[in-house]
């Protein structure tokens, strides 16, 4: 008989890769997913701890959890329940002592051994928890389970954890030191995902242009790994992200005007425009290093679009020094940008500073940066009416006929369907412009069309 498995999903996109692949190895095992949460047999919450708001939310979920899973119980019925990801690496224990209905409690790098863990809850009787690092091992296990893609756009884990150590962040923690997968295997992984209809990969890594995993011929960079994977028949786009300003070689720089397969947009994390604070975070790079990466890749690519990630109110933030913040945007002019309030986490440096500024302030500030944020937006996606680009379709849209695909710049765009299909690279001209998405009419399939859609 199936058994069903929920798997809620919270934080980044390589939490969003691993949920997928904790699906491929409980497959074996006869779990089915499910988004039915009364039929779920096992609910699994991937969880995330990058600000407080996000793992608090994790305990008022397991709540409602527990309070299911005793209703059940008087049924007859079961449900277990598991913590995977940055919350279960990072408080292990402490989740089973708050709440006793949890069964399993397991990190990013330990959930390939699912079945294994799930034995042991079994057989022991008493909740089992799992918080160990081997990320090789995990990879080798992973290789050896079919995956499966559910859309033409996929995630690829390249790179995980974390050697930079901002003063703010509990990744480098609850993910670990930077490890790189082997070249090959990440081929193999993208080849298995072609021949499944994926056209578009995402490259991801905590850091990814850090990568400098083994080739056949020592470590290679995130430059020649895109240079090999657009040779992979069928994969048409490639993406990746997160980047750190430290890591942003020329090679990669360069390879954005050399390879039409590498798509023109850049995630590029600053966090601050203000170089005491960047110190502050032990970010290893100032507002000019920052500001000069964005003028060489432009210089490659006049196109590019740039995204970035911004905090708020950082322990002993100024005014003034807020302001460089709003300046350096001005400066680069985002097509996209994500901005958080500063949130201490337990056991980071500047957690422990007694400077903290008040949640008033960093309201205010959130707010400015935000306005600031969506005038950029807009205008970026009115600077594309009248324009005709590339639109990788990726689902069906709301109206009948209609689909919704991606342009190179990561806005999503609507179109007449018109015997396309999911899958189809379309070339489009932009008609409207709306605050989250674009329209366009189709004008020809894109030359590269020619691999079965799934
Ligand atoms: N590895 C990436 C991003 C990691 S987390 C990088 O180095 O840029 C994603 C974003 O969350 C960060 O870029 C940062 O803007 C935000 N973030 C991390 N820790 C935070 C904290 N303590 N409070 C508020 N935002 C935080
Ligand atoms: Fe966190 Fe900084 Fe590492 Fe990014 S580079 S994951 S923000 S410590
Ligand atoms: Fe969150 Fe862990 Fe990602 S803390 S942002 S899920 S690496």
């Amino acid at each position: 008989m199936s058994k069903k498995v929920l798997i809620k999903t919270y934080g980044c996109q390589m939490n969003v890769y691993d949920s997928s692949r904790m699906r491929d190895v409980l497959a074996p095992l006869g779990y089915e997913e499910t988004e039915n949460i009364d039929s779920a047999d096992f609910v699994i919450l991937n969880t995330c701890h990058i600000r407080e708001k996000a793992s608090e939310k994790v305990y008022s979920e397991l709540g409602r959890l527990r309070d299911m899973k005793q209703a059940r119980a008087a049924d007859g019925r079961d449900m277990m329940i598991a913590v995977a990801g940055c919350v279960g690496q990072a408080e292990g224990a402490e989740i089973t002592r708050r709440n006793k209905s949890v069964d399993l409690v397991f990190g990013p790098q330990t959930y390939h051994r699912l079945p294994q863990l799930l034995k042991l809850r079994k057989e022991s009787g008493s909740a089992v928890i799992e918080t160990e690092f081997d990320v090789t091992d995990k990879f080798l296990d992973l290789d050896s389970k079919p995956q499966m893609a559910t859309s033409v756009s996929a995630f690829l884990t390249i790179q995980e954890g974390c050697d930079k150590f901002c003063t703010f962040c509990v990744v480098p923690y609850t993910r670990g030191t930077e490890y790189s997968r082997p070249m090959a295997q990440i081929v193999t992984e993208a080849e298995k995902l072609a021949a499944k209809g994926v056209r578009e990969v995402t490259l991801l890594g905590q850091n990814v242009n850090a990568y400098r995993g083994e080739g056949d011929n020592g470590p290679e960079s995130l430059a020649r790994l895109v240079m090999r994977l657009s040779l992979v028949n069928g994969i048409e786009r490639i993406r990746y992200v997160t980047s750190h300003p430290r890591d942003m070689s020329d090679d990669l720089i360069e390879a954005h005007a050399q390879n039409q397969k590498l798509m023109p947009y850049l995630h590029l994390p600053v966090q601050s425009g203000n170089d005491r604070i960047l110190k502050a975070m032990n970010r290893g790079h100032t507002a000019k290093h920052y500001l000069n990466i964005i003028e060489r890749m432009r210089r490659q690519r006049p196109d590019m679009a740039i995204s970035g990630d911004f905090i708020v109110g950082f322990p002993g933030e100024t005014d003034g020094e807020f302001q460089d913040t709003l300046n350096l945007l001005r400066e680069v002019n985002y097509a996209a940008a994500y901005s958080f309030k500063y949130s201490p986490r337990p056991g980071t440096p500047a957690a422990e500073h007694n400077d903290q500024i008040s949640d008033d302030i960093k309201n205010q500030r959130l707010q400015r940066l935000q306005a600031l944020i969506t005038a950029q937006t807009s205008a970026f996606n009115a600077s594309c009416l009248g324009k005709s680009f590339d639109v990788l379709l990726e689902k069906p849209g709301r109206m009948a006929g209609q689909l919704i695909g991606r342009s190179p710049y990561l806005q999503s765009v609507h179109l007449e369907a018109k015997g396309l299909k999911i899958g189809h690279i379309a070339k489009v001209t932009i008609k409207s412009v709306g605050p989250n998405s674009l329209s366009g009419q189709y004008i020809s399939m894109s030359p590269t069309q020619g691999v079965p859609a799934v």
